[in-house]
């Protein structure tokens, strides 16, 4: 049986693809191995949205090429494959096979004509007809926690986002398709879904079969209490786009318990001159209005953010703008970023203005009001017992478990291994910059 070792780097959507991928060839005769030496067949899931990522297949490909060992086949899939083509056979030596982002159902026919002889396959097609959205429990990161695609693609166009472009349009999975995956995950064991795409609240799926009896404005708002109704303990959602975030969401998230209480709703920038050269359809008016409906909240809705620093013509003042709202939003987390010209974007036509040393400068001191920001408002946590989902034994010691909270934290604590799959009650005791410790008060 001929090993494959899978690495993925980037957002959910490629992590929910690797599995996707794990499962399939795992059913059709290949064996999944943690163990990178061993694999005749290595795979990457690439990510394109900053160089960085990248730079790192670039260096990745050398170091198994030049690791010693007779060298395994090499794939690529995820955005850079899907941007790059056939031209990363030319750019990277080494590379036996490119699979698309729409293709990712078909990487097994491509190994097979690797395997036979053929060179340079590239498959950058669409999605077969009959394509299988299902995850064998044994591929997912938790058995306990799955993600669930609902939209795929992107139509925005943010000007410095390379995602359109390398996941094609949106579509909107089938409602009654999702709602039919989430029971049968909930039958084989599973806590909590995550409802995955680059934009979870643009769903808008071609017919509202299924949500016909669900109240709500927007079709998503259906469809989160469509998937509240399957019973299912626990329900998160990400990403969610500012513009198309309205009130029924929170309404939702107010009347269901099982839909959990955090939100990521990336806000990129403070200054509405560079939202707007930004493109991202939302003013800071409006978006603060969202944030404080939220707020308004029973359900204590944890709030995290993407943010882009030093985008083209980003002054001084723009960036001041950007602190301001940080310390207004008192985000739970917040994922800085140096702008990164993508190629074949709108802003990679802008001048690249903000000097790299401006951009370290910028990032610093965000990622220094944010953490204080952070701090602060995470000692709203402390004496507070929270709900967590026990997922795994934590790296941090003997007897030590680590899951996640209704909010999305981390949260550790000390406990049994019978509590893994389990939804604990822990009385939060530390708060530490990235996650929170508890002691377990009780097992439900
Ligand atoms: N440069 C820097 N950050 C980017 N992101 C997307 N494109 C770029 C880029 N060209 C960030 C955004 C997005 C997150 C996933 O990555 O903040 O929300
Ligand atoms: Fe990129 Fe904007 Fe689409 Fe998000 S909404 S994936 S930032 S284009």
């Amino acid at each position: 049986m001929k090993k494959v070792y899978l690495e993925t780097f980037g957002c959910q959507m490629n992590v929910s693809d690797s599995e996707r991928v794990a499962t399939s060839l795992s059913s059709r005769g290949f064996e999944l191995t943690p163990n990178e030496e061993s694999a005749d067949i290595v795979l990457l899931n690439t990510c394109s949205v900053r160089e960085k990522a990248e730079h790192k297949l670039y260096a990745r490909v050398g170091r198994i090429r030049n690791s010693g060992r007779e060298k395994p086949v090499i794939g690529v899939m995820g955005c850079v494959a899907q941007l790059e083509g056939e031209t990363l056979f030319k750019k990277i030596a080494g590379v036996d096979f490119v699979i698309g982002t729409k293709a990712v159902g078909r990487v097994k026919e491509a190994i097979d004509r690797v395997l036979k002889g053929d060179r340079d396959v590239a498959d950058l097609g669409e999605r077969e007809p009959n394509y299988d959205w299902s995850v064998a429990d044994a591929q997912r990161n938790s058995p306990y926690v799955a993600f669930v695609p609902i939209i795929e693609g992107c139509n925005k166009f943010c000007t410095y986002c390379i995602v359109p472009f390398s996941r094609g349009r949106e579509i909107s999975l089938a409602a009654s398709e999702i709602v039919r995956q989430v029971l049968e995950l909930r039958r084989q064991g599973v806590k909590e879904v995550h409802l995955i795409g680059q934009n979870v609240n643009s769903y808008r799926p071609i017919s509202d079969s299924g949500l016909e009896k669900f109240r709500g404005a927007t079709p998503f708002s259906k469809l989160l209490r469509a998937v509240a109704a399957t019973g299912i303990e626990r329900i998160k959602f990400n990403t969610s786009f500012p513009r198309d975030f309205h009130a029924d969401i929170v309404e939702a998230i107010n009347e269901n318990e099982n839909l959990c209480n955090w939100v990521h709703l990336p806000v990129q920038s403070g200054s509405d001159r560079v939202l707007k050269a930004m493109r991202r359809g939302h003013a800071i008016e409006n978006y603060t209005k969202k944030i404080d409906n939220l707020r308004a909240s029973k359900r204590n809705i944890s709030l995290t953010t993407d943010i882009i620093v030093g985008f083209p013509g980003e002054t001084g003042e723009d960036f001041e703008e950007t602190v301001k709202v940080v310390e207004y939003c008192g985000y739970d987390a917040a994922y800085i970023f140096k702008y990164s010209p993508r190629p074949g974007t709108p802003a990679f036509e802008m001048a690249d203005d903000v000097t790299a040393d401006e951009k370290t400068e910028r990032f610093l001191r965000l990622e220094a009001v944010q953490r204080e920001r952070q701090n602060k408002n995470l000692q709203r946590y402390l004496n507070k017992t929270l709900q967590v989902l026990t997922e795994k034994p934590s790296s941090r010691g003997v007897g030590q478990l680590s899951g996640h909270s209704t909010c999305h934290k981390v949260v550790n604590f000390q406990g049994t291994a019978d509590m893994l799959g389990k939804i604990v009650n822990a009385k939060i005791s530390e708060i530490k910059a990235n996650s929170l410790f508890g002691e377990v008060a009780e097992t439900r």
